[in-house]
């Protein structure tokens, strides 16, 4: 299998490769249609596009020095294809359930070997509070109280930085309580997917940014002092 790293540095030749086409041009209505599915989102969320859409919008269309601007960034798959093509981007987004998915992509600003340290760390701590179901409790409900979530969120976040508290987040919000129990193995096998996705993203300098807020009132000053600096 291709490692991550090798598809990013393809789709990134490939990016600087490929011709623009002129805005007044229409894709190919099979491009419009992904009648070809070979990707999925990253994080799950209504109404997000399609990675392949966004893909060939920024591959025929978008000039290679741009910045991206998503005001409406839901879980961030502008943001997300932008930075793997090594573009500058920033989200903006109302609902901070979505934001806060988005708001992992700033991870894409760190080493990879820095995540892996930030992840091991948390992984670590997690384990001390709710050791792992060995193989045969698995399937048994082994299920957690809300309580004891609150005080492994509330004591990692007192000893945490700005970073570590973007994972804390998303994974709370991936665990995504209104519709699975809590319990050990789902906590396990959400961090774990977390975990894999993150390690996944690509390394980029160009900076990436989300921001809470509604579109109307985008502090643009801020956007054009962080993103245009
Ligand atoms: C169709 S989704 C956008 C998909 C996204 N661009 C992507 O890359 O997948 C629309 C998002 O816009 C957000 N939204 C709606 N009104 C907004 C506003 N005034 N300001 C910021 N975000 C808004 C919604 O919460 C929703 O998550």
């Amino acid at each position: 299998m291709q490692s991550n790293t090798f598809l990013i540095h393809k789709l990134r030749k490939k990016f600087l490769a490929q011709e623009l086409i002129e805005f007044s041009t229409d894709l190919p209505q099979s491009i419009l249609n992904i009648e070809d599915k070979t990707r999925s989102n990253i994080f799950t969320w209504r109404g997000q596009f399609s990675p392949q859409l966004i893909e060939n919008l920024l591959l025929s269309y978008c000039p290679r020095d741009a910045h991206i601007l998503d005001p409406f960034a839901a879980s961030g798959t502008v943001i997300y294809e932008a930075a793997c093509f090594g573009l500058p981007a920033c989200g903006c987004e109302l609902n901070p359930a979505a934001w806060i998915l988005t708001r992992t992509y700033q991870l894409i600003n760190l080493p990879s070997a820095k995540r892996d340290r930030l992840i091991i760390s948390i992984a670590e701590r997690l384990e001390n509070y709710f050791p792992k179901p060995k193989i045969f409790e698995y399937f048994e409900i082994d299920e957690i109280s809300y309580a004891k979530l609150q005080n492994f969120i509330n004591d990692l976040y007192t000893e945490t930085d700005y970073i570590e508290k973007i994972i804390l987040d998303a994974f709370v919000i991936l665990l995504d309580l209104a519709n699975h129990k809590l319990t050990t193995s789902h906590v396990h096998k959400t961090f774990y997917k977390l975990c894999q996705a993150i390690k996944n993203f690509p390394e980029s300098e160009a900076p990436i940014a989300s921001l809470l807020c509604d579109a109307r009132s985008l502090p643009v000053e801020y956007y054009a002092r962080y993103m245009l600096r």
